[in-house]
């Protein structure tokens, strides 16, 4: 089968589409004809050398899949020939990928590929963060970070589905205008102003309940400002650096506040069955009737994986960066 391949870790450059074995599938997984897949910050830490797969995970590049079902259990409840989209802890980027049965969600009728390679990942992300982990509730107010991301976009849009009040940060006015048109009451300019004061300020001084963090040491200090008594801050990325020499912990006390850092790719199978379980029963109908959706900025081609994953490193990209593997 065709796959992104690459000999050794580096620059974008490093990656080639080369031929490899198809996947086995094990006893409980069904075999995908991959169609389409989406880029991820993870891939480029991988590519890097940064982010080793999990034990056991494809070395292959790919997080997540769109595709149908070439072979499948016979307990499955999915035939050959169906439509799928999953997460995936590696192998996305390849004609064929092995998926946990457990982890396939139906692709909404009218979507195509490239719409379906841009929810697994996103949306479980932050429907993880925000509800399961969060208990974000209506009414609350959250503020999310790095919001025209592929994971911010998604979050936006569950956030305002569960009734909360929504503040997004973003690096452009493009991006803050998109924040906007998903469901964000206020976008905030983080590289012009002081995401912490405006917070405050719109709320009377008691800010916001939950927030969704992709940036880590940077905003550390103001997150802890911006945020509520009793609040919640979700560590899910660290696109500014984990380390930081100013550590006031002091906040966390004071205000009675949880802090809680997760990735998706390593939680065990069983959780992410049941996460992936619960997010379908949330999500399906509203995608089906387009009050969700799944925003992509650009669709390349395989044969561009490195072009790609360029693209995504200039931070240019609204929303999700799509492979089309066919
Ligand atoms: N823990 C998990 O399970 C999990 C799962 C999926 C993704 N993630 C993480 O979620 C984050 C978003 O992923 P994604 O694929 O959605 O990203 P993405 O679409 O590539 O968007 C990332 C955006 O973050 C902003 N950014 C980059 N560096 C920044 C910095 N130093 N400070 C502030 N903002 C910065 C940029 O937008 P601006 O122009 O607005 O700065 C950039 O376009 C990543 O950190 C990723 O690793 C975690």
């Amino acid at each position: 089968m065709r796959a992104v391949l690459y000999d050794s870790v580096g620059s974008p450059d490093v990656l080639y589409v080369g031929d490899v074995p198809a996947p086995q599938p094990a006893d409980d997984e069904l075999l995908v004809r991959v169609h389409a897949t989406a880029l991820n910050r993870a891939d480029l830490l991988q590519r890097r050398g940064a982010y080793p797969p999990p034990p056991n995970a494809s070395p292959i590049l790919g997080l997540e899949v769109a595709g149908e079902v070439v072979h499948a259990p016979n307990d499955a409840p999915f035939a050959r020939g169906e439509r799928v989209m999953a997460v995936v802890t590696g192998g996305g980027y390849a004609e064929y990928a092995c998926v946990p049965v457990g982890m396939a969600m139906r692709v909404p009728e009218s979507f195509t590929w490239e719409q379906a390679a841009a929810i697994p990942e996103a949306f479980l992300t932050a429907y993880l963060n925000l509800f399961v982990l969060g208990g974000l509730q209506a009414g609350e107010r959250v503020l999310i970070h790095a919001a025209a991301s592929g994971v911010g976009t998604a979050a936006i849009q569950l956030a305002r589905e569960a009734g909360a009040q929504i503040f997004a940060t973003a690096g452009t006015p493009e991006k803050l205008a998109k924040c906007r048109e998903l469901g964000a009451t206020i976008a905030i300019n983080y590289k012009q102003e002081d995401f912490a004061t405006i917070v405050r300020g719109a709320t009377n001084g008691r800010g916001v309940d939950l927030i969704l963090d992709f940036v880590g040491a940077p905003n550390w200090s103001a997150n802890l400002e911006a945020l509520a008594v009793g609040g919640r801050l979700m560590l899910v990325g660290f696109l500014g650096g984990s380390k930081s020499p100013v550590l006031d912990l002091a906040p966390i006390l004071t205000k009675s506040l949880r802090v809680t850092g997760t990735t998706l790719r390593r939680m065990p199978l069983p959780q992410k069955i049941a996460l992936t379980r619960a997010f379908a029963s949330f999500a399906m109908s509203r995608f089906q009737s387009g009050t969700l959706q799944p925003i992509i900025d650009r669709v390349f081609p395989l044969e561009q994986a490195a072009e790609a994953h360029r693209y995504m490193e200039s931070n240019q990209n609204i929303g999700k960066i799509i492979l089309r593997v066919d």
